[in-house]
């Protein structure tokens, strides 16, 4: 049976992920920051005996190596860094917020370093040998034509600078290191006028992530498939 790690999995894009992995008959271990709370994620268990859900605040070191050493061992197929916070609403020039600015980089940049690091030999040991991150297009220098969203924007492009070193760190493991772009979707991230819902970008992010190989290893890939100029 396949098995795949996922933060942030109480809400939004992560909670689809789970449900619709564990519904295609995968071992998930599911992670969420207020486990206590995670609702949903608890009622998936019931129904689901391949679902292991964890409490991770991603930042939380203590809390990463807790759970590192209880997955010890474990064969991973995929991790996928989901958590992630837009930091802040108002970053426009002239009012970026400092404090709000480091906890979002630890959140969308640092973060998913760590976890890389200390689930790298479980995906080493996993047959598909798939780190993946979820990044934005709002990360792209290309894309952005508007400006603003200084936090969010630096946030995520580092993000993508972080898996393009680790891609090729990993590379002679065997292991293929993705960057991705779910869409703008409706959730309390992308709010109500999102282009998708979960339901469908979970669903190509699944499609994406069965089709990588070591050749896309480094790639930021766009919810289409295509891939997006950095
Ligand atoms: N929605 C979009 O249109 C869109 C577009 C591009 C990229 N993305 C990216 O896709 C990912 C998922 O987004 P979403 O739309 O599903 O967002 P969301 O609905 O706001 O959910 C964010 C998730 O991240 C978790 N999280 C935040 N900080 C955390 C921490 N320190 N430790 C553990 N978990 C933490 C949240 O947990 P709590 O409930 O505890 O806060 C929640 O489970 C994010 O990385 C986001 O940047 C989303």
């Amino acid at each position: 049976m396949p098995s795949i790690l996922i933060t942030g999995t109480n809400r939004g894009i992560g909670l689809e992920l789970v449900r619709q992995y564990l519904d295609e008959g995968w071992e998930v271990y599911a992670t969420a920051r207020k486990l206590q709370h995670a609702t949903e994620l608890q009622q998936l268990a019931e129904f689901y005996p391949t679902l292991h859900s964890y409490k991770l605040d991603v930042t939380h070191h203590e809390q990463r190596l807790a759970l590192a050493s209880q997955l010890k061992g474990i064969p991973l197929d995929i991790l996928i860094n989901n958590a992630g916070v837009y930091g802040q609403d108002d970053a426009f020039f002239g009012h970026t917020d400092e404090e709000k600015w480091l906890e979002a980089l630890r959140i969308n940049t640092i973060a998913p370093m760590k976890i890389m690091e200390l689930f790298a030999n479980n995906i080493a040991l996993g047959e598909k040998k798939i780190i993946a991150s979820m990044s934005s297009k709002m990360g792209s220098m290309d894309d952005n034509g508007s400006g603003g969203s200084y936090v969010y924007r630096s946030t995520k492009a580092a993000l993508n600078a972080v898996m393009v070193s680790a891609a090729h760190d990993l590379k002679s493991s065997g292991i293929s290191v993705v960057i991705l772009h779910p869409g703008w979707v409706r959730t309390d991230m992308g709010g109500p006028n999102g282009e998708i819902n979960v339901q469908q970008s979970a669903e190509r992010l699944r499609s994406i992530l069965a089709s990588v190989t070591i050749e896309n290893s480094g790639d930021f890939y766009d919810i289409d498939g295509s891939i997006i100029p950095w």
